[in-house]
């Protein structure tokens, strides 16, 4: 992580050529913070924070012209004192991450972005904040007229069965305790299809196909940060409950046929009928026993 950092801000011309191997953490932490404060061209932190209504998420707001990761970066701050409820968006990414160590194709004309969570969270709580922020990524696309939005288990926003957005969510931990939540949100925007590899093309919209127009992104960025802090005052006040009824009523999963597949173990088909507490997924397998799948990936079967 500290290459990356130290990448960075070579790349900006804050850091001399050598590599200061022995720089103080906290001048480190000070460079990155005030050039995530810089003038960036298409997202602008002074449009997103214009009435945003919000009482923690997003107080503090860093944008960057582009970085490896958000998430990365978000990791750096977090663990060096950064507020409770920061976000840090990057224009461009060239290292984006998806899930299951994949790659995550992040061009200009997205959202990429990550919000910080300086909260005690229970380990087996996370799952739970994955789910909360699909919905409100969900909520966030029905307020510009996106109605059929869709939840695939765990975290793909899916548009008739193509996919929008996907969520990447990360746990720093201090001997066994969760010391903060790094939510990771890639929403295809505006960009152009052919941008992305050939063999995603097909799997993917963008907010502009659908809308068959484009959208400011700092606008979607602002609805959906408000959507979010709605969903995680539910999650702090522990109605869990509600959080897993607003995603049931968006299930992509529910219903269908499945292949799940875990590392290290065997894959298996099995029929989704439901959602636990945990936000583990309910799979009957065909031999007519009952999974909960807690992570891995979910194949939906044509
Ligand atoms: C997935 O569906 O595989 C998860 C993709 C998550 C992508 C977002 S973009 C912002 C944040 N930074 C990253 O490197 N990844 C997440």
């Amino acid at each position: 992580m500290k290459n990356e950092i130290i990448g960075l801000l070579k790349k900006e011309g804050k850091l001399p050529d050598e590599t200061i191997e022995e720089a103080d953490i906290q001048e480190f932490t000070k460079l990155v913070e005030e050039l995530g404060r810089s003038e960036t061209e298409y997202i602008k932190a002074s449009i997103i924070s214009k009435d945003l209504n919000t009482t923690y998420i997003a107080k503090n707001l860093y944008v960057y012209h582009e970085v490896s990761s958000t998430n990365t970066i978000a990791k750096f701050l977090s663990e060096n004192g950064i507020e409770n409820g920061s976000v840090i968006i990057a224009e461009k990414q060239n290292g984006g991450k998806g899930r299951s160590g994949k790659t995550w194709q992040s061009p200009l004309g997205g959202i990429w972005l990550s919000i910080i969570l300086n909260q005690d969270v229970d380990h087996s709580k996370i799952p739970l904040i994955t789910l909360a922020t699909g919905v409100a990524v969900a909520k966030t696309l029905e307020k510009i007229g996106i109605e059929n939005a869709e939840i695939k288990w765990p975290n793909d926003i899916m548009i008739d069965g193509k996919k929008v957005c996907g969520i990447l969510t990360e746990a720093v931990s201090k001997f066994n305790t969760v010391k903060n939540v790094i939510i990771g949100v890639g929403i295809d925007v505006n960009l152009n299809l052919e941008e992305l590899p050939e063999e995603l093309q097909n799997e993917t919209t963008t907010i502009k196909n659908e809308l068959g127009r484009k959208i400011s992104e700092n606008q979607l960025i602002k609805l959906f940060l408000e959507e979010f802090e709605k969903i995680s005052e539910l999650f702090n006040h522990h109605d869990y409950e509600m959080i897993l009824k607003e995603w049931r009523k968006r299930s992509y999963s529910i219903g269908k046929m499945v292949e799940i597949r875990k590392p290290y173990h065997k894959n298996y088909d099995g029929y989704v009928i439901g959602i636990s507490r945990e936000g583990a997924l309910v799979v009957e397998k065909t031999d007519g026993s009952f999974e909960k799948v807690m992570s891995g990936e979910c194949i939906i079967k044509k």
